[in-house]
């Protein structure tokens, strides 16, 4: 039997909890790291199925990776023998495996990775990465599931790159492979995401220049070699997002430790909206709600806009808000796939394109669901934490991907959860 979450809903979340490292920095500074030459201890990593892909990724091109789970650390070394061929079936399994095309193309001239899978919530293709790195003089060939990149001359050449649309993915590739190449390099249009910027900071330890991460203008020097260096992950942006909606869903009182809560911006404004309360600390958020949510409409846009990875868990507190509330998700069209699980639920749901209504009704009734992708995996989680009764969330896989030891960090705050099977 597959393993299955059983939840028993109704409890309120009340205590304290930390966050982990932040999974969208960490797998793109997991690739990153072979661009040395010299040990990077990576600090703060979370412990999610993700970070143990990439690292046997990693291994496999022939890094030394000292992967020490329990002190959320890795050591690197990448110093030498380092294939540019990431082509097995394990690179094909994570999205993240992209990032590897970036990091060795920049350093080596060449690289072929096989082409990534991932979360399916739209098409999600890498057009505008392929563009990028075309634009720094490689050339680009894409045959049987592989994607080959070659820089013409044997090393990149800086250029001026304008992302049609904004992308994280696209933004953390082409800085990558422009950190090594001869020249400069300015990305227009660029992410702002905390994890692009965390990136960044990542390649300026290792000696790369780069300045503007953060700015939709990102300038990058190319040098000629990078080296090791220690650092530690930001905090996940994302799962602070999905705890602070837990607290609030749940009606109750969460403190949460080892945060940015400037990261948190948008995700506040909206509960404080919906008429839950929000204290920030230095690098803690204490989120409380005594009252049925209000209704709002959720439009997902690039940071610092409300992130695509929390329109899905905002939206099972939706689902029992006071009036009608509507979610625009801009960024990928087909995130719509957790509202048919809410239905099972009792909600009262409709999509029309990128747009979906949620009526709200007074409770969910708990029922058996399943995960379609990683976040709506927690939105599943949460509505189960707020219904009547018993619900079971199933493909966890797709969970476990992304967030590290959840249902212990929601047991730990009184939540009713377990897994079996
Ligand atoms: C990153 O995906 C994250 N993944 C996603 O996190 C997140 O949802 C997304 O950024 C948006 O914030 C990682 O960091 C590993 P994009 P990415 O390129 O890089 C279009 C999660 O749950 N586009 O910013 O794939 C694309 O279709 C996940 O943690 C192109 O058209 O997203 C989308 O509409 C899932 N051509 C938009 O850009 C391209 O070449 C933004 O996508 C690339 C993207």
């Amino acid at each position: 039997m597959s393993e299955k979450l059983i939840i028993s809903g109704g409890k309120r979340l009340v205590g304290h909890v930390s966050a982990c490292g932040a999974k969208n920095a960490a797998v793109a500074i997991l690739p990153a790291a072979l661009m040395a030459e010299g040990v990077c201890t990576i600090e703060n990593l979370p412990d999610i199925l993700d970070v143990k892909l990439l690292n046997a990724i990693s291994h496999e091109l022939g890094a030394k990776v000292d992967y020490d789970s329990e002190n959320a650390c890795v050591k690197v070394d990448a110093t030498e023998g380092i294939s540019h061929e990431a082509t097995f079936e394990m690179a094909r399994k994570m999205r993240a495996s992209y990032y590897y095309l970036g990091a060795l193309l920049g350093r080596f001239g060449k690289a072929a990775i096989a082409l990534p899978g991932g979360c399916s919530i739209g098409q999600r293709p890498i057009d505008l990465h392929l563009k990028g790195m075309s634009a720094l003089g490689a050339e680009i060939e894409l045959s049987e599931g592989l994607v080959k990149a070659t820089a013409k001359g044997g090393r990149l050449k800086g250029a001026e790159i304008y992302l049609d649309t904004v992308s994280v993915g696209a933004s953390i590739n082409i800085m990558m492979a422009a950190a090594m190449a001869e020249g400069n390099t300015t990305i227009i249009n660029a992410a702002k995401e905390p994890h692009v910027v965390d990136l960044a900071n990542f390649l300026n330890s290792m000696g790369a220049r780069i300045k503007g991460a953060g700015t939709d203008v990102i300038r990058i020097r190319g040098v000629e070699k990078l080296h090791g260096c220690t650092y530690a992950v930001i905090p996940d942006q994302i799962e602070t997002g999905t705890l602070m909606i837990a607290a609030a869903a749940t009606m109750g009182d969460v403190t949460i430790h080892n945060v940015i809560p400037m990261h948190m911006e948008s995700v506040t404004a909206k509960l404080l909206e919906m008429g839950v309360h929000v204290e920030e600390g230095p690098d803690t958020i204490r989120v409380w709600a005594d009252r049925r949510p209000r209704r709002v409409t959720i439009k997902t846009l690039p940071y610092p806009g409300f992130p695509t990875d929390l329109q899905q868990p905002i939206s099972a507190m939706l689902c029992v808000a006071e009036g009608t509330s509507m979610v625009v998700e801009n960024i990928f069209e087909d995130r719509f796939k957790h509202l048919g699980m809410f239905e099972r639920m009792g909600a009262k749901c409709s999509v029309s394109g990128r747009v979906a209504v949620i009526e709200g009704v007074d409770h969910l009734k708990g029922a058996p669901v399943e995960a379609s992708d990683l976040r709506a995996g927690a939105a599943l989680i949460i509505a189960g934490l707020m219904a009547q009764g018993e619900t079971q969330v199933g493909e966890l896989r797709h969970i476990d991907r992304g967030y590290a030891h959840l249902e212990e960090k929601l047991r730990s705050l009184g939540a009713e959860i377990h897994r079996v099977g």
